[in-house]
């Protein structure tokens, strides 16, 4: 029965992870840890998240889990097997850097597997299958559930996720490039109310982070976004980067320096939208009055609002009062 069925196949992914990891152990392996040395990974840290490799080969994992027993329908269900148009099967993971996507109980649910060069797809993930739901599962939280550290860091990638925890951060989780879900935030609320933050500083890191801070917007966590700085090369150009650049470029220290420095959720939003007003424009002041009124009626606490409200007033340069009333405006519209 379905019971029955589901256990085939976590038992298929932890025996599909082993032999991934074996691999990787293996001369045949070499490519994927020459892969892990240029992004510093170091082989402690690969065996910490079970990290393996994919082979150059059509068939290397179908042929070794048919020999231990596995059979075809299983192979595709389980998503690391695709079926060709005669019907035969194929290796879903072919020469890519394999990361076990491990839940809170320890199953094996899903893989995710990063190419070795520049080519595409960067990463292919399983598809959703009976042991795995995307929205449901956070990348790394089988570790960070278990960290002394008080909260928990969002990011955006698996390598981010490898790289923190590299550098002491066994607090860092990633959504695997998808956004948050609300079953992801009840999940996260099992083992911490305080959230962080860290998402890509680039464009679908913003819109990430907005969308996140939409879901957790008068939730029961307190929230913090850690806005990770451009970064300048040697050439002078400033470039974006992720957890993982800053980790590699500026090192743990200075991570942890933004950490604690980084700001509460609407901190960050008020921010954000006093910078697309010139402040010094007494039109731009009465449109900022109207946006930011509307993100402070949103705020359930009071005591939040009030703060805020009289934050907001000292930045437009106008009297509390009257941004008290513009705040009750847009309370009454939204009601
Ligand atoms: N992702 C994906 N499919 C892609 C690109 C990204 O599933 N084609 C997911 C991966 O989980 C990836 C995350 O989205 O880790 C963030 O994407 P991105 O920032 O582009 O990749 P990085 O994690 O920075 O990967 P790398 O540093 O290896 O380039
Ligand atoms: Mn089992
Ligand atoms: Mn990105
Ligand atoms: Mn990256
Ligand atoms: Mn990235």
């Amino acid at each position: 029965e379905a019971g029955r069925r589901r256990q085939r196949l976590l038992d298929l992914n932890r025996d599909a992870a082993r032999f991934y990891y074996q691999m990787l152990q293996q001369p045949e392996g070499r490519a994927v840890q020459e892969y892990l040395d240029r992004r510093k990974i170091r082989k402690a840290t690969a065996v910490n998240f079970g990290l393996g490799a994919s082979l150059d080969s059509w068939d290397a994992l179908i042929l070794a889990m048919t020999k231990k027993g596995y059979t075809k329908s299983e192979l595709l269900d389980a998503g690391l097997a695709v079926q060709n148009r005669n019907g035969g099967l194929y290796d879903k993971f072919r020469n890519r850097l394999m990361f076990p996507v491990i839940d809170v109980r320890g199953d094996v649910v899903a893989f995710g597997g990063r190419v070795l060069d520049k080519s595409e797809p960067k990463y292919m993930n399983s598809q959703e299958t009976p042991v795995y739901s995307k929205r449901r599962v956070l990348y790394g939280l089988n570790l960070a559930k278990k960290s002394k550290r008080p909260n928990i860091i969002l990011c955006e990638g698996n390598i981010d996720v490898v790289t923190l925890h590299q550098a002491g951060f066994d607090n860092a989780v990633a959504s695997m490039g998808t956004a948050l879900t609300v079953e992801q935030t009840r999940l996260l609320s099992r083992f911490t109310k305080e959230l962080v933050l860290c998402y890509d500083n680039d464009n679908a890191g913003k819109i990430a982070t907005d969308r996140a801070l939409e879901i957790l917007n008068n939730s029961e966590f307190s929230v913090k976004v850690l806005q990770l700085p451009r970064r300048r090369t040697e050439d002078g150009e400033l470039v974006k980067q992720d957890a993982d650049d800053f980790i590699k470029f500026q090192g743990k220290d200075a991570f942890e320096a933004l950490l604690s420095g980084s700001e509460n959720g609407i901190e960050f939003r008020m921010a954000q939208v006093a910078g697309k007003y010139d402040l010094t424009n007494d039109e731009a002041r009465v449109a900022y009055c109207g946006e930011i009124s509307g993100l402070l009626a949103a705020l359930d606490n009071p005591v939040e609002r009030e703060i805020y409200t009289t934050r907001a007033a000292e930045t437009a340069k106008i009297t509390p009062e009257a941004m008290k009333l513009e705040v009750q405006r847009a309370f009454r519209r939204r009601a």
